[in-house]
């Protein structure tokens, strides 16, 4: 049995106790990474009150294609119908719960379940149900399905029964991700890395770059968002006049806030790369054709924080999806997606070991730290230190998460 497991578990009026004793400043006490009671109210407050994307819509392009989707102890069948309506399926049969889509992903007409045969179509609706009774409603026994909507390409779910407001997510994605191209991109490559950690040490890790210079040398080479806010505002402003001077308006904003409002949370923001970087490349150089309203190199990237597990990234060559996958209490999954324009072919206009060389080096550093932390955490020893101002994404973060625990 492992550390974690050997926990007590928390109460929940001991919850609240915990939420209330979060010292500002700080980062998270054990139990929020521990603590199955807190996991179980990480996926009913925090993770199924959130828009998360799925995918690129490319990964499913004809009617019948199909892909399975995890997240926490759901699965989700992502489909295309023959109207060419994508859907989020969950794949539980209507009877008695079995998993009626046993293929990773493929084109089918019908998923059958293996287990008394209950046929469904592409789109969910139950087809036929052998030997029910006459008077069996069909209509009422579809697959259940999540709340979807695709801005940018991507495919975004809700699990709630009432989703909060996307309509201002929406356009924030149109103004970063859609003057990016990213409705006219595939999907060139994904990549998915497992953790042995709780899904928060992992999104934690990404939101802040104090971490960069020391973990990253390799980023750092050609980011500047390894340095300080203030030490690249200069730089940041000689960026935003050559994205300008391009013509491109990319539409950065902060509208973080908590689901009391009603409305999804997003940040997009802006920061150069280092000194004749166009990409980001092992040595700063271009990976692939121009995408969207790009006509040359602006010298910079947009990063966008959506909801609580969804992070984008813009280069004007390339796109970068990251989904932080929970897993159970201890474990989750980053999955990586690279993004190129449509009509790029693999040899001819980028070669792929190239393009993913900088963010599968970086995601291998951040797994082992992140699985570095994980095990000083679990420690009954460990008590949580004040964070530095490079990491105010991730106070602000924390400071989100505990809000929407708390709140019924
Ligand atoms: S559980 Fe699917 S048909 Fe019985
Ligand atoms: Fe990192």
């Amino acid at each position: 049995m492992s550390a974690s497991h050997a926990n007590d578990p928390v109460p929940e009026d001991r919850i609240e106790a915990l939420i209330a004793a979060h010292r500002p400043g700080y980062g998270l006490a054990r139990a929020f990474y521990t603590d199955p009671a807190i996991y179980r109210r990480d996926i009913e407050r925090v993770l199924h009150r959130h828009w998360h994307c799925l995918a690129h819509e490319s990964v499913i392009p004809r009617p019948g294609d199909f892909e399975l989707f995890y997240f926490g102890d759901d699965t989700i069948i992502l489909t295309r119908a023959q109207d060419g309506t994508v859907r989020a399926l969950l794949n539980i049969c209507r009877h008695r719960g079995a998993e009626v889509c046993t293929e990773r992903k493929g084109n089918a007409a019908f998923f059958v379940c293996p287990y008394h045969a209950w046929s469904y179509g592409i789109d969910g609706s139950l087809q036929a149900a052998r030997l029910m009774p006459p008077g069996f409603d069909r209509s009422t026994f579809g697959l259940k399905q999540l709340q979807t909507t695709i801005e940018a390409g991507l495919i975004v779910v809700s699990f709630a029964a009432k989703p909060l407001d996307f309509s201002h997510a929406a356009r924030a994605l149109r103004a970063s991700c859609g003057e990016y191209g990213w409705d006219a991109a595939k999907v060139a490559h994904r990549r998915t890395y497992a953790l042995d950690a709780n899904w928060k040490i992992a999104v934690e890790n990404y939101v802040e770059c104090y971490h960069c210079s020391p973990a990253h040398p390799e980023y750092s080479r050609t980011h500047a968002l390894e340095r300080p806010p203030e030490r690249i505002a200069g730089m940041n402003a000689a960026m935003e006049a050559r994205t300008r001077a391009l013509g491109v308006s990319i539409v950065s904003g902060d509208h973080w806030r908590n689901s009391a409002s009603g409305g999804e949370a997003v940040d997009t923001f802006r920061y150069a790369l280092h000194r004749g970087v166009s990409t980001g490349s092992e040595d700063g150089s271009p990976l692939a054709p121009l995408m969207g309203r790009f006509t040359d190199f602006d010298g910079g990237a947009t990063s966008i924080h959506l909801g609580g597990t969804t992070f984008l990234v813009c280069y004007p060559d390339h796109g970068m999806i990251y989904r932080f996958i929970p897993k159970g209490v201890d474990a989750c999954e980053i999955e990586l997606t690279w993004l190129v324009r449509k009509d790029a072919q693999e040899g001819r206009d980028y070669d792929l070991g190239r393009l993913t060389w900088l963010w599968s080096i970086t995601t291998e550093q951040d797994k082992r730290i992140i699985e570095h932390t994980a095990r000083g955490v679990r420690s009954r020893f460990f008590t949580p230190g004040p964070l530095a101002p490079m990491e105010q994404n991730e106070r602000r973060y924390i400071a989100w998460y505990l809000d929407e625990l708390a709140r019924a």
